[in-house]
């Protein structure tokens, strides 16, 4: 039997509530698959830095190291707010992107249908909507040096700097081309080339690659702002859309609104494929939610998908994916819902509850589509 290592990194709020749930969908889909999933745990974010000073202990990257996949629930709150920067939770977070060179996050923005009019828009803008946003995540303004503040003739002046590599934006392009090609074929890459060199030179080589290899591929830029207004315009216009890491941030956000909540939007953060082994972290794209955390009422179907995400990019498990979509999609169906996607004619239920009725319907599903 395969044995799979996979890290759970609870974090903060509620992070641990929401990997709870998705990771008992885990192990069912383990067992159904016939691979033997080892859990282990370690410390990131806030959490960690309450019990041993640091948010990004170096066990928690020892073991990151070597699992075949993570998943990670949220990190940060209020609570640690005022710390100086290098104790702060994101920077947990963003040490393990960088250090594991995840430099490849695929946000997918998917409206189930029966949350179509749970979105702030039309339902018929975004019915039947299947996105992905693919953001560069290792590099960009988030890592650039020089940065910091400092005082410069009696002021404070604040830097960050925002700076790219051809080779960097060339292997994120060929992702993105690569995933295009298995998709709709059309890919929309966003920069700000009217004003930042450094993504004048991003849209480029974007081009470069596309003439190059990818001909097959429908490509088009698109200044960022532009795409912030087409996104809540006519969001159905995109299929995979690329861009760079703080744009990526941004753009995902406001794509995660028009699925409903963001309590529903999954990522995979991916590194480069090394002797067939890949590193890879999967987590919600929605943070800690400090203000419900511990009550029971966090939405886990964002984690429940970053794990679906799991079984297909890291484990080649397709068929058990599929079953988690379907098993979300029909849970949705039946009318329960989070605090976060309620709706008049619903039945509000709890993590725990929603996590249950996933579980009920993957088992349905499973003793359904059988196969003698
Ligand atoms: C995200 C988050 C992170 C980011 C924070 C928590 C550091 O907003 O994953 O989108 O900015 O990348
Ligand atoms: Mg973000």
């Amino acid at each position: 039997m395969t044995t799979k290592h996979i890290l759970l990194l609870h974090g903060d709020g509620i992070g641990p509530e929401v990997v709870g749930e998705a990771k008992r969908v885990l192990e069912w889909c383990g067992t159904a698959a016939g691979m033997s999933f080892v859990f282990d745990e370690a410390l990131i974010g806030g959490s960690a830095y309450d019990a041993v000073g640091t948010p990004y202990p170096a066990e928690t990257l020892e073991k990151a190291k070597k699992a075949d996949a993570i998943l990670l629930g949220a990190v940060g709150g209020p609570k640690w707010e005022s710390l100086e920067y290098a104790k702060r939770p994101e920077r947990g977070l963003l040490g393990i992107r960088k250090d594991l060179d995840l430099f490849a996050n695929l946000r997918p923005a998917m409206c189930f249908a029966a949350l179509a009019d749970a979105s702030s828009l039309k339902p018929e803008i975004i019915s039947g909507l299947d996105i992905l946003i693919v953001r560069e995540l290792t590099g960009d303004i988030y890592f650039g040096q020089p940065r910091g503040v400092s005082v410069e003739n009696g002021h404070r002046v604040g830097r960050n700097t925002m700076i790219y590599a051809d080779w960097e934006v060339t292997r994120i392009g060929r992702v993105a081309l690569d995933l295009a090609r298995a998709r709709g074929k059309k890919l929309c890459s966003v920069d700000k080339a009217n004003v930042l060199e450094t993504t004048e030179m991003w849209r480029e080589e974007v081009q470069k690659l596309r003439d190059a290899e990818y001909k097959d591929i429908e490509l088009s830029h698109m200044y960022v702002d532009n795409a912030a207004m087409q996104l809540v315009r006519a969001p159905k216009q995109f299929d995979v859309m690329v861009t760079g890491n703080i744009f990526g941030d941004i753009l995902s956000d406001c794509a995660a609104m028009l699925t409903g909540s963001l309590g529903m939007l999954p990522s995979a953060s991916l590194g480069a494929e090394i002797n067939g082994k890949r590193a890879a972290l999967y987590e919600p794209v929605h943070g800690s939610a400090p203000d419900i955390a511990g009550k029971g009422v966090a939405n886990p179907i964002a984690t429940i998908l970053s794990v679906s995400m799991m079984l297909r990019y890291s484990f080649g498990l397709n068929a058990q994916a599929d079953l988690v979509d379907a098993a979300v999609a029909n849970v949705l169906e039946s009318g329960l819902r989070t605090g976060d996607i309620m709706q008049t004619g619903a039945k509000k239920v709890g993590t725990r509850e929603m996590g249950d009725a996933i579980l009920t319907a993957l088992q349905n599903l499973a003793a359904n589509t059988k196969v003698a």
